[in-house]
């Protein structure tokens, strides 16, 4: 099977590829503890596309962010953010190239308490010494939808809002991903719809390259496209999915009852 999407690319989608994994393995510990957390994983993340990623629990996915991310070494094959192999980058370039191109948003908000939103979107470039693009920062923050609360500290705003701040944060340096690991799951279904709304914003608008972890079918229907992984390998590739498509998939794995999916992204019942 192929596990690189190759469906007909539609209008303002491009066919660069932001990241490309191939045949990328993930070994963790050794003997008898060892496990394969991702087991030979070809995959490429186009450009200006939406990607949700789904599986089980113990799947891999995280491992699967953390390993294109640089966050974690890799065993076998090879991981690329454009045209930069990760393996064999010496610490400091790594940790440059993180900075500059890749953006990375977690389930915990991981804002500052001390400082208000705005100074949470631009810490990470304040810490780098880099004068944000203010045209670029400008366009983030409306389309963040928080322009009135700037000025506010975490503790003021919504989860939803939280988060929303945290995926501004990592689209300020503009960078050429955005991995986000579960980024919805600890907000409430409308707060998360907020946080989806603006992910797919931020591709559809700005051009960002978005990959998600999610459990939720709801949540991926946000997305252009679903990748399944079961047991550290691609098993389904699933092009414009609607939150019923993922669920029948979802099923189909595990054979267990059907949740209440309510409305996907498309506006469609379930
Ligand atoms: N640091 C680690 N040391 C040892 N094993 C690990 C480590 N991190 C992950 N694993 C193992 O690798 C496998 C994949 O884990 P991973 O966290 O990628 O799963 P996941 O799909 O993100 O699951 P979840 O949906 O629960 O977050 C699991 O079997 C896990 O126990
Ligand atoms: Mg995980």
């Amino acid at each position: 099977m192929t596990t690189t999407h190759s469906g007909v690319p539609t209008a303002g989608r491009t066919t660069a590829v932001a990241a490309r994994a191939t045949d990328l393995t993930k070994v963790y510990g050794q003997g008898e503890t060892q496990v394969v957390a991702l087991d030979s994983v070809s995959v490429d993340f186009r450009q200006a596309q939406f990607t949700a990623i789904m599986g089980p629990s113990g799947s891999g996915k995280s491992t699967l962010m953390h390993c294109m991310a640089g966050l974690d070494s890799i065993s076998g094959g090879s991981a690329r953010i454009g045209d930069v192999e990760l393996t064999g980058l010496k610490d400091k370039k790594l940790t440059q190239l993180r900075r500059d191109k890749i953006g990375f948003v977690f389930q915990a908000f991981n804002l500052l308490p001390t400082l208000n939103a705005l100074e949470n979107i631009t810490l990470p470039m304040d810490i780098a010494g880099r004068k944000p693009d203010r045209a670029w920062l400008d366009r983030v923050v409306e389309t963040v939808g928080l322009a009135g609360r700037l000025k506010h500290r975490p503790s003021q705003l919504s989860g939803g809002q939280q988060q929303r701040v945290a995926v501004a944060r990592a689209l300020a340096s503009r960078p050429e991903i955005i991995f986000a690991d579960e980024p919805t799951g600890n907000l409430d279904s409308r707060s998360g719809a907020e946080v989806l709304g603006f992910l797919r914003n931020s591709v559809r608008e700005l051009g960002q390259t978005v990959v998600m972890v999610t459990h939720d079918p709801v949540a991926a229907s946000y997305a252009d496209r679903v990748v399944f992984l079961a047991d550290g390998r691609i098993v389904d590739d699933m092009p414009d999915p609607t939150a019923d498509m993922v669920l029948e998939r979802m099923l189909r794995f595990s054979g267990g009852a059907p949740q209440t999916p309510g409305f996907d992204a498309k506006g469609r019942t379930s």
